[in-house]
């Protein structure tokens, strides 16, 4: 069995500043997307981090990440699915975006993180979760 940690008052106040910093309380949704991966499978390794710096760059200059509705991203090392990369999933939807250059990401930014309408030409599968 394991034991509940206490935090020290120390982490305590980091973990506060960071959800603070990082903004966790207003994100509105979060996408995940395969790039910089050990074994790159989906996607030659260059074309993951091509898209992953256009994400992080396109999601500042539009100040997506401060917003109200901010939204978060996370570099995934694998989604296992490994196949017609580079590969992404947006969260709360759970919908599942195949082939996603920077034009491809654009697209889920402007109508799908911003707007809430996924990009059906490039969706392979959705599952909501909760
Ligand atoms: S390497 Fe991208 S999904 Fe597995």
């Amino acid at each position: 069995m394991i034991g509940s940690v206490e935090l020290t008052p120390e982490s305590a106040e980091r973990l506060a500043y960071l959800v603070e910093q990082l903004r966790i309380k207003n994100i509105h949704r979060h996408i995940f997307l395969c790039a910089d991966q050990t074994k790159p499978e989906c996607a030659p390794k260059e074309e993951g981090l091509a898209s992953w710096s256009y994400l992080k760059k396109r999601l500042e200059e539009l100040g997506l990440t401060r917003a109200e509705n901010a939204i978060y991203r996370t570099k995934a090392n694998c989604l296992r699915i490994c196949h017609q990369g580079p590969i992404a999933v947006v969260y709360p939807e759970g919908t599942w975006y195949h082939s996603v250059t920077p034009a491809v990401l654009e697209r889920i930014i402007q109508e799908h993180l911003i707007e809430g309408r996924p990009v059906q030409e490039f969706v392979f599968a959705e599952k909501h979760l909760g």
